[in-house]
């Protein structure tokens, strides 16, 4: 039995009755994806197996530097179509694309871009990553804002009422975490950007762990820049990323400092910088990576984003329903609509020394600390949780052999 399409983007419609069973070619995913053969993958949110086209990007590409000169290599290569494969799964326009190295520059190139002034209010989520929040505590103490967490509701997810309540003339900056690093909560990014829209507030998503496994639609989100890196459920190489920023803000924003490749230099005194988002990337860059980016944004359309989040959504909640059945196991995933990301604490195990159990088993998963979601773990009173992320080339098998194991660890 297949279950519908999840409709995109927006909050309102997305299912959160999760889909019991879903419509799915493993046996395909599982051959195009070679690292199946040797591990038992659940550390997808820091970064997922690529698949073999990923791969032949990447390493097609290298070999063509070596073997013909690297910026020979590139003048033959389509760089260009990356951004129309980015652009096209987060429904944005290629112009509206920049490509980067990672998530975390290119949020901060965003923050960079707006002029915040001493007493400036930002209004951020409770879900927000370490850098992000070092980045807003370093500005509150630098240029003298003030940063203010946006209260959760009920469930932990971001209360939308709760930032229109925040809300005045001093807010210039609404910042969100789509979905975090430590555990299954989908924030409801849709609503924010209502809000966002309404106080005419620039608002900036951190996408990191939404990127790949969500159907994203920044248009039906409402967001006026986007970040998120490559290598984590989009399944890219490492050290790629990118920054949406909406075109009609582009004209709001800093004219960055100029670059070589971020424009034209007239003459000796006059620079323009290039038209669209691409004014904000530095030229010279990871080309292979660049193209097994393009490749895995295609390779990810290729499969569908609905059919992948309704897999995703279907593998995380029968993991979550089997912790749940385990003693000593307390499962952390917080909100109504829930990912891939599934986090828990064990009664008298510490995060790490299940990590590393498992690691002897050939199983990764990853110890996902305080530090690096502030906020929200010491709000939690939690030092750290143990996080199994499932990509949609996980199976029902190695779901059981985990829980096996985790139930016999004493
Ligand atoms: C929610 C979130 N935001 C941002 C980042 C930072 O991404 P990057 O390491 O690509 O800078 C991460 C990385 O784990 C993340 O989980």
């Amino acid at each position: 039995m297949g279950t519908s399409p999840t409709p995109i983007g927006s909050d309102s419609t997305i299912d959160a009755g999760l889909p019991q069973t879903v419509e799915f070619d493993l046996a395909r995913a599982r051959r195009e994806t070679p690292g199946c053969e040797l591990v038992t993958h659940f550390n997808n949110a820091a970064a997922s197996l690529m698949p073999q086209p990923v791969l032949d990007a990447v390493m097609g590409h290298l070999t063509n530097e070596s073997l013909m000169g690297a910026y020979e290599a590139a003048a033959k290569a389509n760089v260009g179509a990356v951004c129309d494969s980015l652009a096209n799964l987060i429904h944005a326009e290629p112009s509206e694309v920049a490509l980067f190295d990672n998530s975390t520059r290119a949020w901060n190139t965003a923050f960079d871009l707006l002029t915040l002034r001493p007493g400036d209010r930002v209004v951020a989520s409770r879900s927000e990553f370490v850098n992000g929040s070092l980045t807003l505590e370093h500005a509150a103490r630098q240029l003298g804002i003030e940063v203010e967490i946006i209260p959760c509701d009920e469930t932990g997810q971001l209360s939308a009422e709760a930032l229109r309540e925040l809300m005045d003339e001093r807010v210039k900056l609404i910042a969100v975490t789509h979905i975090p690093t430590n555990g299954g909560l989908v924030n409801p990014v849709a609503e924010v950007g209502r809000v966002a829209k309404d106080w005419a507030v620039p608002y900036l998503l951190d996408a990191s762990q939404s990127l790949g496994q969500y159907p994203l639609n920044v248009k039906e989100i409402g967001c006026d820049f986007l970040s998120a890196p490559g290598r984590k459920y989009l399944r890219g190489p490492r050290g790629t990323g990118l920054l949406y920023v909406r075109s009609e803000i582009l004209e709001q924003l800093k004219v960055p400092t100029p670059t070589q490749d971020a424009g034209t230099w007239l003459d000796d005194h006059r620079y323009v910088p290039y038209e669209g988002a691409r004014r904000f990337e530095v030229g010279e860059c990871y080309v292979a990576g660049r193209l097994g980016l393009g490749t895995a944004a295609d390779y990810a359309l290729g499969w569908g984003i609905e059919r992948i989040w309704n897999r995703v959504q279907f593998l995380a909640n029968r993991l979550r329903s089997q912790l749940t059945s385990l003693p000593r196991i307390q499962v952390r995933d917080l909100g109504v609509v829930k990912g891939g990301i599934v986090s828990f604490t064990h009664e008298y195990l510490a995060a790490d020394e299940v990590m590393r159990r498992f690691s002897r088993e050939k199983i990764n998963v990853k110890a996902s600390p305080g530090r690096q979601s502030r906020y929200d773990m010491d709000a939690r009173g939690l030092d750290s949780v143990v996080r199994a992320s499932v990509h949609y080339y996980n199976s029902e098998s190695e779901l059981d052999r985990f829980i096996e194991l985790l139930a016999a660890m004493e």
